[in-house]
């Protein structure tokens, strides 16, 4: 009989050392919760307006200017929150390391680790977190409708389109907002393919020839500015139109007793492989290690735009819809909310954005579905 993965005080209490791409990870959170674990579950109202994620390449004017600012101090205040908060910018980083590099092990003396990367735990863990975040940088803020707005990096053919409504600039160059060396929101280790600004960025590298035992850097060949975007187009119709089922587009199962599969090409789902993780090698220094990323924070409109890829990989239909495996459904995971409190949610909890109280704005996604 097969069973859900379920994290409990437990596994934090046993937390250890990790390891991925053979580099060390030492990120376990504290190991005695303090505090209750309340149980999560969306409050939707469904006569409230939701918030509207953007793409951040169609900001402009004032808007811009506004949420430029935000963002930038959400991050410093983050930044400067002490170590022993959850909601500090490091402790961030350390929740996705121990989810996401092994020091985690199921059922304590079992010896298996456990990763919410390459397999079917990577889109709903990750939005789980991504949630939390957006509500802690409301609560620093003290703004309930600040919202993560999106790296549209797979929008890459301007369209004139009078007619329907939306934003239809392209997105495929590193949004500037992350490249002032005096902001919070700058990372100096990213390497010179994110400091210029007219190279798009190339989504098709291939997850499945990167090695993470070995740890040798891809290359990225130096495309045309057209060859690259007939690349990424065909790298987005790959992940999404061509990933016809949950299995191919959200990942393999994995279950309580399962052992954990570091190579990407055995159970990642393909929005994982590409263009998400081609665009965490892409950005470099940081970025380039599930122990690091989070301490980047392009991480979160990266995966801001990899959760409503996912949402359209729903609306393409056509047998694309979620696992009902109750192995999925029922997993839960323990993580800090905004008032520092553990939260026990359900992967069940969170398949619906709208019901987290967030959508996406309309953008132009056509230039890679009909892709030809
Ligand atoms: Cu946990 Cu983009 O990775």
């Amino acid at each position: 009989l097969s069973a859900p993965i379920i994290i409990t005080r437990e596994t934090f209490k046993t937390c250890r050392r990790g390891a991925f791409n053979g580099v060390p990870a030492d990120c376990c959170p504290p190991k005695f919760i303090q505090g209750p674990i309340v149980d999560f579950s969306p409050k939707y109202n469904p006569s409230k307006p939701l918030r509207v994620r953007k793409a951040l390449q169609c900001l402009t004017g004032k808007e811009l200017t506004i949420y430029t600012e935000k963002l930038q101090r959400g991050y410093a205040l983050m930044r400067a929150l002490p170590d022993d908060d959850p909601r500090s910018f490091k402790r961030q980083n350390e929740i996705h390391c121990a989810y996401g590099t092994g020091p985690f092990i199921q059922n304590a003396s079992a010896n298996l680790t456990l990763d919410i990367h390459l397999n079917w735990f990577f889109l709903p863990w990750h939005r789980m977190f991504i949630y939390f975040h957006e509500k802690i940088l409301q609560t620093l803020l003290k703004d309930p409708n600040f919202t993560l707005h999106f790296w549209n990096f797979d929008s890459s053919v301007t369209l004139s389109t009078s007619e329907r409504p939306g934003c239809f600039k392209a997105g495929h160059f590193f949004p500037p907002m992350y490249l002032d060396p005096s902001k919070s929101t700058f990372e100096p280790n990213r390497t010179y393919r994110a400091f210029e600004p007219s190279r798009p960025v190339d989504l098709s590298f291939d997850a499945t020839q990167w090695n993470p035992l070995g740890g040798v850097p891809p290359v990225f060949p130096n495309y045309t500015l057209e060859e690259q975007v007939w690349r990424n187009g065909a790298t987005m119709y790959k992940s999404v139109v061509s990933s016809s089922n949950a299995s191919s587009f959200i990942g393999k199962p994995f279950r309580a007793g399962d052992v954990q599969i570091v190579d990407p090409t055995i159970a990642a789902g393909n929005s994982e492989k590409w263009p998400h993780i081609s665009v965490h090698m892409w950005i470099g220094g940081l970025m380039y290690l599930a122990q690091t990323s989070p301490r980047d924070p392009i991480f979160y409109h990266l995966h801001a735009n990899v959760e409503r890829i996912w949402d359209l990989w729903h609306k393409l239909g056509d047998g694309r819809a979620d696992p009902s495996d109750p192995d999925w459904l029922d997993a839960e995971f323990l993580i800090w909310d905004e008032k520092k409190v553990m939260r026990r949610v359900k992967v069940r909890n969170v398949l619906d954005i709208k019901t987290l109280g967030d959508t996406f704005e309309n953008v132009n996604d056509a230039s890679w579905i009909c892709f030809q």
